[in-house]
């Protein structure tokens, strides 16, 4: 794959659709998942992704909020200051089950939009995370562009990629299988060569502060840096 290509193999509307199931069911195979695909913890995930909340946070492809639910009882735990929260996400069945979830909360509010247009001014947020969701855009240089785009300057963008799996062992085997099961459903539109999706990113402008390989999963923090 080349540092251009544009993967266009499912439309949006296909992603949603295949990301219509029910929010129990989302959350029990995103666990095995996490687990065999990305062979990555919930807890390395919380701490990656809890580090990155600005007082106005965008998270993109927030599906049902359960990642999003456990980082921010973490912050809590840790003492670290609460943000002003817009989630989005293109499935609409996925961004119900966000709304049950933080219904009560007035600092959340979820919003239905595509990740490659997202309808907020420019240099809205001081901090964005996709989480678990960069490998599931339909257009990703698309969604780089506009997440950089409503990103203030010098603030802060968190991601982790799924990779394609290292090694001929076992673990392997079941990635590779996982993810072609993903890939086929429509909930996976493909993993990534660590140089292809550094190679997008910088190319949508950020600037990489922080990167590690957990796993099969590249963590990035970048930022928009203005000269
Ligand atoms: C694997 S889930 C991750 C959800 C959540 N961030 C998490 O970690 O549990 C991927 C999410 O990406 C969303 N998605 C896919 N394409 C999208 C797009 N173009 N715009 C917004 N959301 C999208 C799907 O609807 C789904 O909720």
């Amino acid at each position: 794959m080349s540092e251009n290509t544009i993967l266009k193999g499912k439309s949006r509307d296909e992603i949603a659709k295949a990301y219509k199931s029910e929010p129990w069911w989302y959350d029990l195979r995103g666990f095995f998942i996490l687990t065999f695909a990305y062979n990555s913890t919930l807890s390395s995930q919380i701490r990656f992704l809890g580090k990155n909340f600005g007082p106005k946070h965008l998270e993109v492809a927030c599906g049902t909020g359960t990642l999003l639910q456990y980082i921010l009882y973490w912050r809590s735990f840790k003492k670290l200051p609460q943000s002003n929260i817009i989630g989005i996400d293109y499935a609409e069945s996925m961004l119900a089950g966000a709304l049950y979830r933080f219904k009560n909360k007035k600092y959340i509010n979820f919003i239905h939009a595509d990740a490659a247009q997202l309808p907020f001014p420019d240099e809205s947020f001081d901090t964005i995370n996709v989480a678990n969701s960069v490998h599931c855009l339909p257009d990703v240089a698309a969604a780089l562009k506009d997440i950089h785009r409503v990103l203030r300057p010098h603030g802060t963008f968190a991601a982790n990629v799924l990779l394609y799996p290292s090694g001929r062992g076992l673990l392997s085997y079941f990635a590779t299988r996982i993810n072609n099961w993903g890939i086929k459903k429509g909930i996976l539109v493909t993993p990534y060569h660590r140089s292809h999706i550094r190679g997008l990113y910088e190319k949508s402008g950020f600037t990489i502060i922080e990167e590690s390989v957990s796993g099969n999963c590249y963590n990035v923090l970048l930022t928009k840096f203005v000269h």
